[in-house]
């Protein structure tokens, strides 16, 4: 067991006073807006980035703000930034930095981290411009078409959801795929559409032992070498971004085709290194560094912005002000731009897997809320489905809106239906519909008095539900990488705030361990005493021992 923690109150003293402010919170949101200037108070832009944040419409006020900077300011959390950029061993559970920062660098490289970063930069330069422009062929001489990027989780959430949203729209050298899930059908139903003689596999794998790719890797190859490739030619075919060079090698890819990466880069934070091929790949290697340096110059905001006027820090505080003080439990994410779709999907893993926590960094158990569940879809397509639920629901479920100034289609018409719905979402949210007055509209119509008053209950919608609005100037990669460093920073500041490690994972390795043990067992026919009577009639049902 581990040590009790009492909780945050203990841990910070700034925190019951914001309780108590909470308890003393009588503002509707609607009423908030009396004041004219709330908007322009309640908003903040990084220019640099090309994103302005307005979250005027939540729960807060001037001194809700002061009081959740004052616990920012207790957590250090402007030191622990320094400590994250100067690649202190921040991870402490892992015991290494999380200089994912350092792979966006700028200039000229300066530390032993951005020289490596540099030259794997170069590689990825030359092997990306060999392969779009033909210079790099197949087993039978011919140019690659397809390129497919085998991982998952970090190795394929991040360029999958860039990729989609950055893809130029002119016709490319190569079209690039994404496979992840070790159902064989997510490659099997890929694999009928290529050719082996010209399709490129990138084996993406931090740790390359993750049991999926392994096995969709294993799959490819045997694919590639049935479609008529000699052994000796697999090295046209295979490349790697790894850490395990030698596993990589052991696998049977050439050294030379192997794209590094380093222990201090987290799986969930390494789309800006060699894992983040594919969009290169798919898109050019320019758009890459044009993604890079949009992440870098969120990188400088939140290094320097003060606190208040801190996008990541702002968007930790009220994620922590609802999670701590007003029972939320889950965040709502609406991208409302169909490129954008795979956001909630990456943000999923960069937030849950970071801070799903039951203990602080010393390993004391908390008694509080750490990560809540983030979850949502592109906008509109939610509003005929979820968003039921965000209005008329008995759950708090603070959403973010992220929006995009210029249209990313030449249908204008419809971008500015695309707008005007998620500007009139995140209105409906907060300003609801009284059953008054939809009872007297009801009768206005000349429904009967009694019908009208209960009709009305079910048409009101309560209101005063929160949000932010995240708004790009326009959808380029470099605004894309800013709004993704936007969340990442955003994250390690909850962590900071709540005291835990969002570097780590532990929490997935238990069901990694026991998938291991169910398969060996199943494959044997030898199934142990000690098993639950559920698991046991399932894998008997399901796995017989001949199972592969
Ligand atoms: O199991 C979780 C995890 O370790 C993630 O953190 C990571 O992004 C993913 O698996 C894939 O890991 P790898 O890149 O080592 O294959």
């Amino acid at each position: 067991m581990a040590e009790h923690d009492c909780g945050l109150s203990a841990r910070m003293a700034s925190f019951p006073a914001l309780q108590q402010h909470r308890r003393d919170w009588q503002h509707e949101l609607r009423t908030l807006f009396r004041d004219s200037e709330r908007s322009n108070r309640f908003s903040v832009s990084a220019r640099d980035c090309g994103i302005t944040l307005d979250f005027s419409k939540n729960h807060l006020d001037d001194e809700t703000l002061q009081l959740l900077v004052g616990c920012a300011r207790e957590a250090r959390l402007t030191d622990a930034v320094q400590d994250l950029l100067r690649g202190e061993r921040v991870n402490n559970t892992e015991d290494r930095p999380a200089l994912h920062t350092a792979l966006r660098f700028q200039g000229k490289p300066q530390t032993a981290e951005e020289h490596a970063v540099a030259a794997c930069r170069e590689q990825m330069a030359a092997f990306v411009e060999r392969v779009r422009s033909g210079a790099w062929t197949g087993f039978s001489g011919k140019a690659i078409t397809d390129v497919v990027n085998i991982g998952i989780g970090g190795s394929d959430l991040g360029p999958r959801m860039v990729t989609e949203a950055l893809l130029p729209r002119e016709p490319q050298p190569v079209r690039v795929h994404f496979v992840a899930n070790i159902d064989g059908a997510d490659l099997a139903d890929l694999q009928w559409q290529l050719d082996p003689e010209t399709t490129l596999f990138i084996v993406a794998s931090k740790s390359f032992s993750t049991l999926e790719t392994r096995e969709n890797a294993l799959s490819a190859r045997a694919w590639t070498l049935a479609g008529g490739c000699p052994e000796n030619a697999l090295h046209k075919h295979f490349v790697a971004s790894t850490s395990n060079i030698p596993a990589a090698v052991e696998f049977g890819i050439a050294e030379q085709n192997i794209f590094p990466l380093w222990d201090w880069v987290g799986g969930r934070y390494s789309l800006w290194s060699a894992i983040g091929l594919p969009i290169a790949m798919a898109c050019g290697y320019e758009v890459f560094e044009q993604l890079l340096a949009g992440a870098q110059r969120m990188d400088v905001h939140f290094a320097s912005a003060p606190l208040e006027q801190n996008l990541p820090a702002l968007l930790a505080l009220i994620t922590f002000w609802y999670a701590q003080c007003w029972g939320a439990q889950s965040q709502v994410m609406l991208p409302y731009a169909q490129r954008l779709e795979k956001l909630p999907a990456w943000l999923q893993q960069l937030d849950m897997e970071s801070l799903g926590k039951h203990v602080t960094r010393n390993g004391k158990s908390v008694d509080y809320v750490t990560g809540v569940v983030i979850w949502g879809s592109a906008g509109t397509n939610g509003q005929h489905s979820f968003h039921q639920l965000l209005h008329q629901g008995k759950l708090l479920v603070p959403a973010d809106f992220v929006a995009v100034r210029k249209p990313m289609s030449t249908l204008t018409r419809q971008h500015n239906w695309l707008l005007a719905n998620c500007f009139s979402q995140s209105r409906a949210l907060m300003e609801g519909r009284s059953a008054g007055a939809i009872e007297a509209e009801l009768l206005a119509k000349g429904m009967a008095a009694a019908e009208a008053a209960e009709l009305a209950q079910h048409k009101a919608v309560p209101g005063n539900r929160p949000s932010n609005t995240i708004l790009l100037d326009e959808l380029t990669p470099a605004t894309l990488g800013a709004l993704l460093a936007l969340y990442e920073h955003k994250v390690f500041a909850l962590g900071t705030l709540l005291g835990i490690n969002p570097f780590d994972q532990w929490g997935v390795e238990l069901g990694k361990l026991l998938g291991e043990e169910i398969f060996t067992a199943a494959s044997s026919g030898e199934l142990p005493a000690g098993w639950d009577a559920s698991t046991r009639s399932m894998v008997e049902a399901c796995l017989p021992p001949e199972t592969e």
